[in-house]
């Protein structure tokens, strides 16, 4: 999560496990700090956000990824309008149960 910002270096701690994204998975090195793109289906359900559970507020993950992948700041109400549009996309919400959920590496981060 590193296009227009260096999330890691803001985030002002060391680099964790999960950090280290699909190369947990692949081992290839290329796949390092490269992380799936989310469904944002029922995102207003499933805070806290990103790989590191980084974010429990959904404004603030609107705001994280206008910085780090899109590279800009918006006003409020604009943040609020990209809110509302994802809480639109809210439908039925069936969680995973723990043992579908597989070999997760664990977070070492505390929602804020
Ligand atoms: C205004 C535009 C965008 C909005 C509103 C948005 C929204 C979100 C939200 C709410 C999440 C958290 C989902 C979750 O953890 O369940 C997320 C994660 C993610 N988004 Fe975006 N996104 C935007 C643009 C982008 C762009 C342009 C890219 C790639 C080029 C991108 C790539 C990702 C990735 C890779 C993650 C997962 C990051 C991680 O787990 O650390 N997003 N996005």
């Amino acid at each position: 999560m590193e296009l227009k910002g260096h999330y890691f270096g803001d985030r002002g701690d060391s680099v964790t496990a999960a950090d280290h994204g699909r190369a947990n998975v692949t081992k290839d090195e290329h796949d390092r700090y490269r992380f799936k793109v989310p469904t944002l289906r029922n995102a207003e359900l499933t805070a806290p956000y990103f790989h590191d559970g980084g974010t429990a507020d959904l404004h603030q993950a609107v705001r994280t990824m206008l910085k780090y992948q899109v590279g800009k700041e918006l006003p409020d109400a604009d943040v609020d309008a990209l809110v509302a549009f994802l809480k639109s996309l809210t439908g039925t919400y069936t969680p995973l149960s723990g043992s579908e959920k597989g070999d997760v590496p664990a977070r070492a981060h505390n929602p804020s």
